[in-house]
């Protein structure tokens, strides 16, 4: 049987995450996370103290670090070589690292594979930079979900500001404009919008609006959405 599969690509601080985890819910398809597995694998070169400019070594160790996805709790956990690093993987230098590391081929075809299989398994809502172009080309459904760097930056300030943790917003929104550059202009699977891909600003809509607006989509592409 064919699996069904919501595809959301998008820029960094777009709202995607949030999204595509509600859309799940309200679906009851399964949310899969994928920058969360760049970001594990980043981890992994983080704690080896691997230089992100050093595609030989990047390359030669990335078969070292064996990244697997669990749910608990419906909730996605990701499993760098045996251990639980979800906790861990939300920090901006880990971020960072992982905008840095996935432009390598070899990051990108093992954790490519991880996703399509998941994607063979069950039906899913994935986001990422390339679920629409790359990983799920015969997505049912495709967004592009995008916010202006102002609005993305405010996002993120407000978020930072919640956690208690000081926030520079003028910093942000720079920490935006190059991760955006980075995964816009790199080589390898760029983020671009699919030509098959619904464009949604999302600066002026509410999570909700958003949400109800792929389930309007998925349904007339013949998902079952509970109301
Ligand atoms: O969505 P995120 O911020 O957790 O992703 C972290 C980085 O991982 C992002 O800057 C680029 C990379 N990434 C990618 O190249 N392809 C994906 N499908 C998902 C993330």
């Amino acid at each position: 049987m064919q699996h069904f599969s919501i595809a959301i690509d998008g820029p960094a601080g777009a709202g995607k995450s949030t999204i595509a985890k509600a859309a799940a819910e309200r679906l009851g398809f399964i949310y899969v996370d994928t920058g969360a597995m760049y970001r594990a694998m980043a981890l992994y070169f983080l704690r080896q103290g691997i230089d992100p400019a050093a595609e030989e070594e990047i390359s030669a160790s990335c078969g070292q670090a064996d990244v697997t996805i669990r749910y608990q709790d419906g909730v996605q956990q990701v499993i760098l070589n045996g251990e639980n690093v979800s906790a861990l993987i939300r920090e901006e230098a880990v971020g960072n690292m992982a905008s840095a590391t996935s432009v390598y081929l070899p990051v990108r075809e093992k954790l490519v594979q991880l996703q399509k299989q998941l994607a063979a398994q069950a039906d899913v809502v994935m986001d990422g930079r390339d679920i629409g172009t790359c990983v799920l080309p015969d997505a049912q459904v495709k967004i592009y979900l995008t916010a202006s760097v102002a609005e993305r930056a405010r996002r993120r300030f407000l978020e930072l500001e919640k956690k208690g943790q000081e926030a520079d917003l003028e910093a942000i929104k720079e920490d935006i404009r190059q991760r955006d550059y980075r995964d816009m202009h790199r080589e390898n699977s760029p983020l671009v919008q699919a030509e098959d891909a619904l464009y949604l600003d999302t600066s002026e809509m509410t999570i909700s609006q958003v949400v109800e607006e792929i389930l309007a989509i998925a349904a007339s592409k013949g998902a079952n959405v509970p109301s």
